[in-house]
């Protein structure tokens, strides 16, 4: 279903690239201000749904259209309102970049590339360190920190942008329990603070079940998409991660163990 209010809808859309389908016949709308996780295994096209968003991969078949307008460029004047936390971005350890001037880098599409960053923009680069309480870090090199430490940055260089919309494609893949959990708060507050529109791409179901608004269940095709205890069923899962599926109740809140199956 999608409505009218929706910021972000997808109408029947399906996304190819050469012969392969990422994408099949996909309808949903997205509210503003709400907090979605995707979810569904590799190659199931969650990274290919946020790319279509930023207008980086064109339906071939259907309408993907983001604050009403639909963004088949990507110039397109919307492009900015959207930041994008894309997968795996840690940097080469040796790139000559402190924290400061990476959080800078996300004013660009405002101040544009060819003008130097006014003392607004430096104001809004140290809101964005505050927000993920990296102040102390503005001068470190960038390949210098830790990726967790670096995960915040990318976040403050997304929100430095000043964005409506967030997209984040696994932002806690591969960083220990502890600074997951402190990055997904750090989310959660932003979410709350900033109002934004989150898409908040994970493997790590029961983390963000616990966060979302509502929860997409890919795997080619829109499988679910729902509040958390209506898409966490065995049965509705067991469609895309196999039949290996355990879907536990702790009390509320359902647990989800995904078995060794592959789809
Ligand atoms: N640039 C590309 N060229 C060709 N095929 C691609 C390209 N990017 C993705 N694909 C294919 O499209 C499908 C969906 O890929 P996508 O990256 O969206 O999956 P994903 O759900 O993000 O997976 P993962 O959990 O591994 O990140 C896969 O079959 C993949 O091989
Ligand atoms: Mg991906």
């Amino acid at each position: 279903m999608t409505t009218n209010e929706d910021v972000i809808r997808f109408d029947r859309a399906t996304i190819h690239y050469r012969d392969r389908v990422a994408l099949h016949d996909i309808t949903l709308g997205i509210r503003a201000g709400e907090f979605i996780g995707i979810i569904g295994p590799n190659g199931s096209g969650k990274t290919t749904l946020l790319k279509a968003i930023l207008g980086l991969v064109p339906p071939v078949s259907g309408s993907v259209r983001v604050f009403d307008c639909a963004c088949e460029r990507l110039r397109c004047e919307h492009r900015a309102r959207i930041g994008y936390l894309p997968q795996k971005d840690l940097v080469d350890p040796h790139f000559p970049i402190t924290v400061a001037e990476a959080v800078m880098m996300g004013r660009y599409s405002s101040i544009g590339l060819f003008r130097y960053p006014g003392k607004a923009d430096r104001a809004i680069v140290s809101e964005a360190l505050t927000a993920v309480n990296m102040v102390a870090e503005a001068g470190t090199p960038l390949g210098e920190l830790s990726g967790g430490q670096q995960q915040r940055v990318m976040i403050a260089r997304a929100l430095a942008q000043r964005p409506e919309v967030l997209l984040l494609d696994e932002p806690t893949t591969g960083i220990d329990t502890p600074t997951q959990h402190a990055i997904m708060e750090l989310i959660r507050r932003l979410h709350r603070d900033l109002r934004l529109t989150i898409l908040f791409v994970t493997h790590d179901i029961n983390l963000i079940s616990r966060v979302a608004d509502r929860l997409i269940l890919l795997n080619t095709r829109l499988f679910a998409a729902g509040p958390p205890s209506d898409v966490l069923r065995r049965d509705t899962l067991a469609q895309v991660y196999g039949k290996d599926i355990v879907v536990t109740d702790h009390g509320a809140a359902p647990y989800v163990i995904v078995g060794d199956h592959h789809a």
